[in-house]
């Protein structure tokens, strides 16, 4: 075993008491008691480090201890923060289009016609108009909004024979032919309720949804295009009010694949 000199345990010694946080000056003298008068000057070097280790706190660490702390109501918030982002970031998703062209305006004013006709369109009180039928009768959109506006009651007092198609498959339809009971009028001058954007949705509807017509087909993309896509200029128009069944013909005379006369009062069916 080797001796470990004194001055060095008694060195030591006052460390350890330093840095338990013990008053070296307490300790160092005691443990130089034992020694000569000489390590009087060890015990002062003991001594010296003690301001270093309770030196005052730095200005950082100051700083960091006098710092408020996060509340602990604040907790409630920061635990919503990623509910918030999630719903910033919905939000800020541009919004969907909503479409409320002819066909999804129609499909809701089809409920009045529904009592009648069936829900499907497969008839009961008033014609069938699915699988094509109210196509057969109607192979141009204008006769059949005219028809609708004006109800069966108008086209007898009119003097008209026949409604639609003459050459229908099947036979030509007559007012009042199918149970002796009148197509309501539908449209505001002529007594019903519906303005003409709506009688233009629900025919659409009848057309499109509930007939069969393919909008994609040779034979109605045009008509589809002009009056019941939701991009239809007429149909912008007749909600606007810049145009009305009367005028259409005129109004619209542009268009590539021009419209024909619809009209408020009863009339024969343009020639195909
Ligand atoms: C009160 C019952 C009733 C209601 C409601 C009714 N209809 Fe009719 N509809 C009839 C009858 C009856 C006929 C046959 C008319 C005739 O023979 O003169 C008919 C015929 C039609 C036709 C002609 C079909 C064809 O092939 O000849 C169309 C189109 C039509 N209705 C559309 C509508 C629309 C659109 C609505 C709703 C806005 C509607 N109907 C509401 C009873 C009704």
């Amino acid at each position: 075993m080797t001796e470990i000199p004194e001055h060095l345990l008694n060195r030591s010694k006052a460390r350890r008491a330093s840095a338990s946080g013990e008053s070296a000056g307490d300790s160092a003298p005691a443990a130089a008691t034992p020694a000569t008068t000489a390590s009087a000057a060890p015990a002062k070097a003991a001594e010296a480090p003690k301001p270093k280790t309770v030196a005052p706190d730095p200005v950082y660490v100051k700083a960091a201890k006098s710092r408020h702390k996060i509340p602990f109501w604040a907790m409630s918030g920061l635990a919503l923060l990623p509910v918030w982002a999630a719903l910033y970031l919905v939000a800020i998703k541009p919004a969907e289009k909503v479409v409320a062209g002819p066909l999804s305006i129609g499909a809701t004013q089809y409920a009045s016609c529904a009592g009648c006709h069936g829900a499907d369109g497969a008839g009961g009180a008033g014609r069938p108009l699915y699988q094509g039928e109210v196509l057969k009768t109607f192979p141009r959109i204008e006769d059949m909004l005219n028809f609708v506006y004006n109800g069966s009651q108008k086209y007898v007092a009119a003097g008209i024979k026949v409604y639609g198609n003459p050459n229908r498959e099947g036979g030509a339809h007559a007012p009042l032919s199918y149970n002796g009971n009148p197509m309501p009028m539908q449209g505001e001058k002529a007594g019903g309720a519906l303005t003409e954007a709506q009688i233009l949705g629900v025919v659409c509807h009848e057309r499109y949804t509930i007939g069969g017509a393919d909008p994609a087909s040779e034979e109605y993309k045009d008509e589809y295009e002009a009056w019941c896509s939701p991009d239809s200029e007429i149909f912008k128009a007749l909600e606007a009010g810049s145009t009305s069944f009367d005028t259409i013909e005129k109004d619209f005379a542009m268009l590539a694949v021009k419209p024909g006369v619809v009209g408020t009062t009863p009339r024969a069916s343009l020639s195909k």
